[in-house]
């Protein structure tokens, strides 16, 4: 693997083999000494030009833990806010030796131009690109629902016969769109809530079901119940009512809280916008995967990053090895 633009190009075994890696770091971020040698010596630039706390911190603990050298550079504050093209800032960063760039920004497509580009040589991981894809999102995600139902014997499995319904603001989201191919990919079946303004156009020609209506869908007891945030700073129009209105028709309260199945998982990409699209209750319940979904960030882009820079397969066996207790 070169790059990792996006989950739609990714094909069911890559996306397989993505996770069983995260799977064996998992394992070995339950010992005492996190910190494995595997990366030492390599660069991971972490490249933000939009906010961020947990994506940028988790590429960080992930590529650390893995003894890369890190470099955060956020666009506040740089020579970006005084006019510096993504051209130069690429640049800049191949003439420092980057050999990772991970890379979140406003612009849909901004990874990919940064990996055809030919202005660097280092593999891009996309790290949310506008309202396009969030690839490490999606397989984080895939990984908490896949080791959520298989426990012990999750290595190897796709999400074949599990149903995950994504509920929210889809219009605007990256995370849904990069968990649609994804889960598609793994055999899961998709469905997707949203009020009629906040869905897509062009859904119709996704591999979902598409209902506007939560109850129903909760009727239908999905495995996985994925709330997503209201982005208010990417909405330029009224797309509801009010804020209370979106809550009692669209959002998880106390009352379908209820209604869900017991080993139903919640999830929720975070940050979340508590009383809003989820209740505090069910945000902290048992069935809530939040934090874990926010542990197994790190594991997932631990692989990433290993699969990026470790070489190809041949090189990496000997690593593996060394480093990965399977
Ligand atoms: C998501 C994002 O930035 O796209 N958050 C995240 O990566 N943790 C979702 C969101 O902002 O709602």
């Amino acid at each position: 693997m070169r790059h990792l633009l996006d989950t739609k190009t990714l094909s069911r075994d890559d996306a397989l083999e993505i996770l069983d890696v995260a799977e064996d770091m998992a394992d070995t971020q339950l010992r005492e000494v996190k910190k494995l040698p595997t990366l030492r010596g390599k660069t991971v630039v972490n490249l933000f030009f939009e906010d961020s706390t947990r994506t940028r911190i988790s590429f960080e603990a992930a590529a650390k833990r893995l003894s890369a050298d890190v470099i955060n550079f956020s666009a506040k504050g740089s020579s970006v806010s005084k006019g510096e093209s993504l051209q130069d800032t690429a640049q800049t960063l191949q003439a420092m030796g980057a050999d990772a760039v991970v890379i979140r920004h406003g612009a849909s497509g901004a990874p990919r131009t940064l990996a055809t580009s030919g202005w660097i040589t280092a593999g891009v991981v996309n790290a949310g690109d506008g309202t396009h894809e969030h690839p490490t999102q999606a397989l984080l995600d895939a990984f908490t629902i896949r080791k959520r139902r298989f426990a012990g014997e999750s290595r190897g499995r796709d999400l074949s016969g599990i149903s995950v319904t994504i509920v929210g603001d889809i219009l605007h989201s990256r995370v849904a769109r990069s968990n649609v191919w994804l889960l598609d990919a793994l055999g899961a079946e998709v469905t997707l809530v949203a009020p009629p303004t906040l869905m897509p156009h062009d859904v119709s020609a996704w591999p979902v079901r598409v209902v506007y209506d939560l109850d129903e869908a909760i009727a239908a007891e999905p495995d996985a119940l994925m709330m997503l945030r209201i982005q208010l700073e990417r909405m330029h129009a009224a797309y509801f009512p009010t804020e209370r209105e979106y809550s009692r028709r669209w959002g998880l309260d106390a009352r379908r809280f209820e209604l869900l199945r017991p080993d139903s998982m919640v999830m929720h990409p975070g940050p979340m916008n508590r009383g809003l699209e989820i209740s505090a209750d069910a945000a902290d319940s048992a069935r809530s995967t939040v934090l874990d979904q926010v542990t197994n960030g790190v594991s997932v882009r631990m692989a990433v990053l290993y699969l990026l820079l470790a070489g190809e397969r041949g090189a990496r066996q000997t690593n593996e090895e060394e480093v990965v207790v399977r």
